[in-house]
């Protein structure tokens, strides 16, 4: 007994010097089947990851781990073959309910036991592991006054959807290679599965293709600017195109491997034959005017939008879909794209193709009636169907945004469905397989909050919408529908904080939706957990954004003529404080209980959101003007 002692000591001394923690379980996304024991497991110095011999994919997923941990707590965990504290291995025998990338997760007070069918369902279990130790196991700096503690737990998991993607668009704004790691290490932790990578489009050609240099030699240049996207000024005369940049081959190839090692398939998008206008900068003889004077768009507005998808193109960004040239051009893109992506797909973009240069070019109308093609849609559907051929040719499937399904079926491709859900409702009876994208909810680019504190946009999607919304629309056939995506377009996204700002939570959202049971989709519980994850994401160094908090603002007018405000909030438990005298508002002014009737004078308008006696959401401001613009009749 007397041994015991100083041990006993140590740990009681310990303990009190440690955080203690609630022992609650907030994994993104929801497991299938969490069964909750009583007690913990204890990491510690002496904690060892076994991994059996000869298994190379549990090796990886145990040094991905071991990494992390040392990272934050400083230990230096032994790998060993048998007998380790925390297992990763691989099962010899196929457990049928864990499919390609199931799990599962066995936590008693002495042992952690990983098991799965494949290093995939190996990788997702040791993310869920991460996400059961404390927050501060996203610490970049080493933290020694943690108690790395693990609820006993058993869990089986499995996803519903095969595809869970991200897309970033790299065109509007590029993003360095190191910055493509981390948002790849970030939605690797959600269990995403699918990057698809935006790599062309009017503002800039992102990858090289060493048969036509100067695509990345000129298109991935642009004037440089900074303002709001669409309303920039155009080039001036000899201005110098300094502003961008782009992959080399090397670099893809290097980004590949990492996300290949993260369990990620990347989709490489070029974007054709619309929105190609980085492309005619380099090489104009692609399109029919020919246009030498085409330069790589800095932001500028180049389109008119007339409504119910209208569009005219004021600067030519099409590809000539009749010329030969196009296709040879095509050919070696997509064939150099084959050589880099191993993935199964590549998506040619096919969205908001502009006809009128089409429509107005004599010898595009001589080849249409020739061809007896009647429409500029069927036109589009021609040049479609000669891609297909061209990425078959290179072993590579075809997939392109819903545009894709007008004029005529391009057989064998995918469709992704980003026009709300109509295209992919359509696809699915066409027995096309499809990916579900629609804006604007699955538009990680719209608003998420109040309108005056948000990026300008055009549309929003708060994050409860974004939570409640389910991809299998009505009239879907689900046996076609490979799963969804969010959809990142950067066009007034410049930089990576921004970037993770309108990312985060939404994509929490859209993981959950992709990967948990519908049936265990419960709002309180998830915002639960995304504040846990808000922590883990202050401790990792990554923004994200609190606009879950900030009130939704109604004003109507009373019969007296005055204006009254009503809120509401997205989550319980906010407290909404406010002033109407050009105060600043915290908890010492008007607490928000009832519609307020604002007195005739009033110039301005504030208020603040606090969650558990802290300020929390952003403090809104909106003017006499901003409010009598809101009115609208209840
Ligand atoms: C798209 O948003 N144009 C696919």
């Amino acid at each position: 007994m007397k041994n015991y002692f100083p041990t006993f000591l140590l740990i009681v001394v310990t303990l009190a010097c440690v955080k203690t923690y609630s022992q609650e379980i907030n994994i993104i996304p929801q497991p299938m089947q969490v069964q909750r024991g009583n007690g913990t497991f204890t990491l510690t110095r002496s904690t060892t990851i076994g991994i059996p011999a000869k298994q190379a994919e549990a090796a990886k997923v145990a040094a991905y781990l071991a990494n992390q941990i040392k990272s934050a707590s400083g230990y230096e965990l032994k790998i060993v073959e048998t007998g380790g504290t925390i297992e990763f291995s691989l099962n010899s025998k196929t457990d049928v309910r864990l499919g390609k990338e199931g799990y599962t997760l066995e936590v008693s007070s002495t042992s952690v036991k990983v098991n799965a069918n494949t290093g995939a369902g190996l990788f997702y279990g040791m993310q869920t592991l991460l996400q059961l130790l404390p927050v501060e196991i996203e610490s970049k700096t080493v933290r020694d006054d943690v108690l790395w503690v693990i609820p006993i737990v058993s869990i089986t998991d499995n996803p519903r959807f095969a595809w869970r993607g991200i897309m970033l668009d790299v065109s509007r704004h590029f993003f360095p290679k190191e910055y493509i790691k981390e948002y790849i290490d970030q939605i690797a932790r959600y269990k995403f599965n699918r990057f698809h990578w935006h790599l062309t489009d009017d503002n800039g050609w992102r990858i090289e293709i060493k048969s036509y240099p100067k695509l990345t030699e000129v298109g991935a240049w642009r004037v440089p600017r900074t303002g709001t996207f669409g309303s920039n000024t155009p080039p001036k005369p000899g201005e110098a195109a300094t502003y961008g940049g782009f992959y080399t081959q090397d670099d893809i190839r290097e980004i590949v491997q990492y996300a290949k090692d993260r369990y990620i398939e990347i989709l490489p998008e070029i974007d054709v034959p619309g929105h190609s206008m980085a492309a005619l900068a380099a090489y104009p003889d692609l399109c029919v005017t020919k246009d030498a004077s085409i330069q790589v768009n800095p932001g500028t507005a180049f389109s008119t939008w007339f409504g119910g998808g209208k569009f005219e193109m004021h600067i030519d960004n099409t590809l000539n879909p009749t010329d030969e040239k196009v296709y040879q051009f095509l050919d070696k893109v997509f064939g150099e794209v084959a050589s880099l992506f191993p993935f199964e797909y590549i998506h040619m973009g096919g969205d908001e193709c502009y006809k009128g240069y089409w429509e107005r070019d004599p010898n595009v109308q001589a080849f249409m009636k020739k061809n007896k093609i009647n429409d500029g849609h069927e036109l589009q559907a021609y040049f479609n169907n000669r891609v297909n051929k061209i990425i078959n040719s290179k072993k590579k499937k075809m997939i392109g945004w819903d545009e894709i399904l007008e004029g005529g079926t391009v057989q064998g491709a995918a469709v992704m469905s980003w026009r709300g859900v109509k295209g992919g409702v359509e696809a699915s009876h066409k027995k096309l397989p499809v990916v579900m994208s629609p804006a604007p909810i699955y538009y990680l680019d719209m608003g998420q909050g109040e309108p005056t504190v948000e990026t300008p946009i055009y549309d929003y999607a708060r994050l409860n919408r974004v939570y409640s919304f389910d991809i299998l629309a009505p009239g879907i056939d689900s046996t076609y529908v490979l799963g969804g995506q969010g959809n990142l377009w950067t066009e007034q996204i410049p930089t990576a904080p921004q970037a993770e700002y309108m990312t985060y939570p939404r994509a929490f959202a859209i993981a959950e939706t992709l990967w948990s049971n519908p049936k265990h989709k419960n709002w309180e519980n998830f915002v639960k957990r995304v504040e846990n994850h808000f922590d883990r994401f202050e401790y990792a160094g990554i923004h994200y954004s609190t606009s879950v908090y900030d009130p939704v603002i109604r004003v109507t007018k009373n019969s007296s003529g005055n204006l009254v405000i009503n809120m509401t909030t997205e989550i319980e438990g906010i407290e909404l404080y406010y002033t109407l005298d050009n105060a600043w508002p915290m908890h010492y002014y008007n607490k928000y209980t009832e519609p307020i009737v604002v007195p005739e004078d009033v110039d301005i308008f504030r208020v603040v959101s606090y969650r558990n006696g802290k300020a929390v959401g952003k403090v809104i401001t909106l003017t006499a003007d901003q409010l009598n613009k809101r009115i609208r009749e209840e």
